[in-house]
Formats: structure tokens, C-alpha cells, sequence
């Protein structure tokens, strides 16, 4: 039997790519990049061999999309900051049989999701950042899951989230569940960017309170009183991808029976106008 090993919510922020280059932003952002090994350092120990990440940057406007390749590999560059993420090379293994089982699952729940094997699909930032910290050695199995969703409503997010945590069970995977996006994500506006110090601030002050507030939430287990937050918490605060990734996440985990412990793994930092963190919900 299947499980979920290790869940997270984790920032992919593409400054940490040249937090490791020599310049102006070399080492700023070392407290990010360390609670990303730090993830793929338990889940090593604990013997993940499957990583699922709900990934904040495909976008999808029709149904919900598994990307289920048997193999990932190739050399990637943004389009939206092709100045931060350039020629990023990448090879992972794929999970097929478990793309396949958590689209059915969810298609089962009147959540209508395919799961594709185009090997031309290939994978969005919010994958490939987090990996490329978590399991530079490409060991794990990657799940995509498109978490960008433009015309969906936050509980279907959430079924999809409980067809996750039923196709694991069913499964013979240890698995390591990310969902891949920002607290609060309204991005500086371009001509007040550097005025403001951009890459290092948040683009308001409401946005940072609220997701100050969250991770108080998190922090004190208060887990429904969130959810019941979360669809304004998303609209209000520009919740990045309209946060499908943290529904399909507290859906997997149980939604509001969900009772772990929220461990801080990377401070809160302001990035660009948004809010980061790095936070491992325990099992
Ligand atoms: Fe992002």
C-alpha cells in the first residue's frame, strides 16, 4: 500500500537559481534553497520514490491535466523571466501507472482529469525549480499536475486533492506531495519594481498581514478556520494560480480533518511583490 510520506507547500521563486550565481543576488536566497534540500533530504530518508507537485505555473482553461511522461528531460528557459531561468538542464523519471490511477480517480469523483504521455508535454517552473534543490541527482519519479486553473472552482481542486491521496493509497508509491506556489502573489507592478527594491519586498503591506495570519493559522493547527478563508484568501491576495495547489494539497491531506503539525522549514521572505515560504505539513 501506497502513501503520502512527506506534503509540503513550497516556493519556487526563480531568484534562487541566481542566489547561486556569482552577482548582486549571489547567496540572498540561501534560506530558500536549504529548506528545499532539506525537503528532499527527509524524503530520501523516509524513502520517497515518487514526488507529486502541484505545479502553480501550467495553466490550464479546460479540465484538470496530469502530466504523466515516463521520462522528463531537457534543457529549460522561462518564458515569462528567460533572464532568471535560462538553459536549466533536467532529466527525471516519470510515473506513469500513478498519473494514470489519480486522473481516473479524480474523472470517478465528477472531477473530469486526463493524464497525458506526450513526451513534447513538458514540465513548468514550478516543477522543475523545486527539483532541481530537492533531487539534483534526478532519483525520484515526477507527477505534474496542472494547478493553474483558470475556470475551475477551489472544491473541484479539492476532490482532485482526495483522488490524489486515494490513487497513492491504492498504489505501491511513497510519495512526496508539493504543492508549488506563493502565499499572497501580486507582483510589483513593472515601473515601480525597482523603486521599491522589488526583489526583495512585497507589493502590500495588507498582502504580507494576511499571510502573516495564514502561517499563525498554520502554525496553531487551526486548519478549518483557513479553509473556510481560503477562496477569499485567493482572490484578495492574488493567490498565485488562484491557489488550486494549496486546495488539491489540504484536500489530499484531509481538508479540514487534517490535524498535523506545520513545520516552518523557510522563514517568510518577500520576493518581487509576493509572499514565500517553505512549510512541511507532517503526517
Ligand atoms: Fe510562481
Amino acid at each position: 500500500m501506497g502513501e503520502i510520506t512527506i506534503a509540503a507547500k513550497v516556493t519556487h521563486v526563480p531568484t534562487m537559481l541566481l542566489s547561486q550565481q556569482p552577482g548582486a543576488l549571489e547567496g540572498c536566497r540561501e534560506p530558500a534553497i536549504e529548506g528545499h534540500r532539506e525537503l528532499g533530504r527527509r524524503a530520501r530518508a523516509a524513502g520517497v520514490d515518487t514526488v507529486v507537485v502541484l505545479d502553480t505555473h501550467w495553466l490550464v482553461n479546460a479540465g484538470f491535466h496530469v502530466n504523466s511522461n515516463e521520462l522528463f528531460e531537457g534543457v529549460y528557459t522561462s518564458h515569462e523571466f528567460p533572464h532568471f531561468i535560462q538553459n536549466m538542464e533536467y532529466k527525471h523519471p516519470g510515473n506513469p501507472d500513478l498519473g494514470d490511477a489519480i486522473a481516473a480517480r479524480a474523472t470517478e469523483k465528477g472531477v473530469h482529469t486526463l493524464s497525458h504521455q506526450v513526451p513534447t508535454l513538458d514540465l513548468e517552473y514550478g516543477t522543475l525549480v523545486p527539483l532541481h534543490f530537492m533531487d539534483p541527482e534526478g532519483e525520484f519519479k515526477v507527477v505534474s499536475i496542472a494547478a493553474w486553473c483558470t475556470v475551475h472552482n477551489l472544491n473541484d481542486s479539492r476532490k482532485l486533492g482526495e483522488a490524489i491521496a486515494e490513487a497513492i493509497r491504492e498504489s505501491d508509491s511513497k510519495v512526496m506531495l508539493l504543492a508549488s506556489g506563493s502565499l499572497s502573489h501580486k507582483i510589483w507592478e513593472n515601473e515601480l519594481y525597482a523603486a521599491n527594491n522589488g526583489t526583495f519586498t512585497i507589493s502590500k503591506e495588507f498582502n504580507k498581514q494576511v499571510d502573516l495570519r495564514v502561517m499563525d493559522l498554520w502554525a496553531q493547527g487551526e486548519y478549518g478556520t483557513f479553509l473556510k478563508m481560503l477562496p477569499d484568501y485567493a482572490l484578495q491576495c492574488a493567490g498565485e494560480g488562484g491557489m488550486h495547489d494549496t486546495a488539491m494539497l489540504f484536500g489530499a491531506l484531509g481538508w479540514d480533518k487534517y490535524d498535523g503539525k506545520a513545520e516552518v522549514l523557510t522563514p517568510y521572505f518577500e520576493s518581487s511583490g509576493t509572499g514565500q515560504t517553505n512549510v512541511q505539513f507532517h503526517l
